[in-house]
């Protein structure tokens, strides 16, 4: 059967079964770490959505869900450092515990932006989770308090990481073959993270 979106794919990176026993691992350990309390999950679209999803449900917690959306101007497969909320939370956070929840911290950038931002608003704790952490490439000095995989410098897609929009729907995190890269127009723009 003839499937586009793998006909792109060169390497697989991380399996779905990997991701899959990382994620129940990280849910287990959140859920002891904020024992007794109530915590909000805040997810920055689009990136997140995949991972924040399997995630809250390996947590035996209660918690409560939102979402941000913010936009980086860059080049398709860098980031900029210019950071803009696209859509900002439904609740305030103002006394809560906080865990912000991203797909990948590569520069940093993206994720010192929306610390300050959301610092200000004076949650009671603040803590990270990314799925994957690429420190090679990192420009600010933050580090995710729960991390899924560390993986080198490559631009990888799936599990909810785009190139161009594409590919967030593979369950996996792979790399794409130079051939799906030349395909697409890069270039500037706006691009949700
Ligand atoms: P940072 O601001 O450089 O840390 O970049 C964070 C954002 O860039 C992430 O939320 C992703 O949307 C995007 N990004 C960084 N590296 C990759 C990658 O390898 N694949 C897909 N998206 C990436
Ligand atoms: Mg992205």
């Amino acid at each position: 059967l003839s499937n586009p979106l793998l006909d792109d794919i060169e390497q697989v990176l991380l399996t779905e079964e990997q991701i899959q026993g990382k994620v129940k691992e990280l849910g287990a350990r959140i859920s002891r770490e904020y024992n007794g309390k109530e915590l909000v999950v805040i997810g920055i679209l689009k990136g997140a959505l995949i991972f924040m999803s399997d995630l809250i449900r390996n947590m035996t917690i209660p918690i409560v869900m939102d979402f941000v959306a913010v936009s980086s101007y860059g080049a398709a497969t860098k980031s900029s450092g210019a950071v803009r909320i696209l859509k900002d939370l439904d609740w305030p956070i103002e006394g809560k515990h906080v865990l912000l929840v991203e797909d990948i911290i590569d520069t940093g950038l993206t994720l010192a932006y929306l610390i300050e931002n959301l610092k200000a608003r004076r949650p009671l704790s603040l803590k990270i989770c990314t799925l994957l952490d690429k420190p090679s490439r990192r420009e600010v000095d933050i580090r995710p308090d729960y991390n899924g995989f560390e993986i080198p410098d490559r631009f990888v897609v799936g599990y909810g990481l785009d190139y161009n929009e594409k590919y967030r729907n593979l369950p996996y995190v792979a790399v794409l073959k130079p051939e799906a890269y030349a395909n697409c127009s890069g270039g500037l723009g706006k691009k949700t993270v």
